[in-house]
């Protein structure tokens, strides 16, 4: 069984799905997938998506209730857009962490351009008790072209998510090389799917695990697609993930 972190199933909350219904069936395709659990984390992103806390709980509360017969546990988090003032809006409670526990934020930055100081913005939030996650490094442009810009972020141990579907090459030959490079140099705790519909952006859960056991074999798989997440749920540290050849990051 699989776990999932990062996802857009929420309905009408963001550029994800827009019915509930899309929703359920969607629910039903993960448990085809072996996924048995499921975090929603719609985007805040002050501008673009300004949900709140409130309102997601609330939508988030309609879903599990139309939810009921399907065998899958849902939990709401949510992914927020990088900006240096994140700490102070986690501490206002802006943001949902991720799962029960609440001691993970999934963050994620501009393709672009690496925001100045993020760093620090980090460690910020980590001194209001919250541990960041590093959502999809390998979409963004700058780590495409030099992976060593995430060291810091290694350096202070903050988990890095990578997405299935980058994972496969559908999302372009540099996010797949990079999202390889990453895992092959353990630098990626754990996979999920950023799914966006259960169609066009669907969770392919089990053809990434597929990939990742021939790749690096059985127990860096299942470190990656179910024990990271589930501990990550559980509030506890993150387990190290060895790459290719069984070799751990350089920063464990
Ligand atoms: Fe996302």
């Amino acid at each position: 069984m699989y776990i999932d972190l990062h996802n857009h199933f929420l309905p009408n909350v963001d550029d994800g799905i827009k019915e509930i219904e899309q929703t359920l069936f969607g629910l039903k395709l993960a448990v085809k997938e072996k996924v048995s659990k499921i975090c929603f984390t719609p985007h805040i992103w002050a501008g673009r998506y300004n949900n709140t806390p409130e309102k997601l709980r609330e939508v988030f509360e309609w879903v599990k209730r139309e939810a009921k017969g399907i065998s899958i546990e849902l939990f709401l988090g949510s992914e927020v857009y990088y900006s240096s003032s994140l700490a102070e809006d986690f501490s206002k409670g802006l943001y949902i962490p991720i799962g029960n526990e609440k001691k993970y934020l999934l963050v994620e930055f501009s393709t672009a351009v690496l925001a100045q100081g993020a760093s620090n913005g980090l460690y910020k939030l980590m001194l209001e008790g919250c541990e960041p996650i590093i959502a999809h490094p390998e979409r963004y442009s700058y780590v495409q072209k030099d992976y060593e810009c995430l060291f810091d972020f290694a350096r202070s141990q903050i988990p890095m998510q990578v997405t299935t579907q980058a994972i496969l090459g559908m999302l372009g030959t540099r996010a797949k090389a990079t999202a390889i490079k990453l895992l092959d140099e353990g630098l990626v705790s754990f996979i999920a799917s950023d799914a966006h519909s259960p169609d066009k952006r669907p969770l392919l859960f089990r053809e990434a695990v597929r990939f990742l056991n021939r790749r690096y074999g059985y127990k860096t798989a299942k470190r990656l697609a179910l024990d990271n997440p589930k501990r990550i749920l559980e509030g506890k540290g993150v387990l190290p993930v060895a790459g290719k050849k069984g070799k751990y990051s350089q920063f464990v």
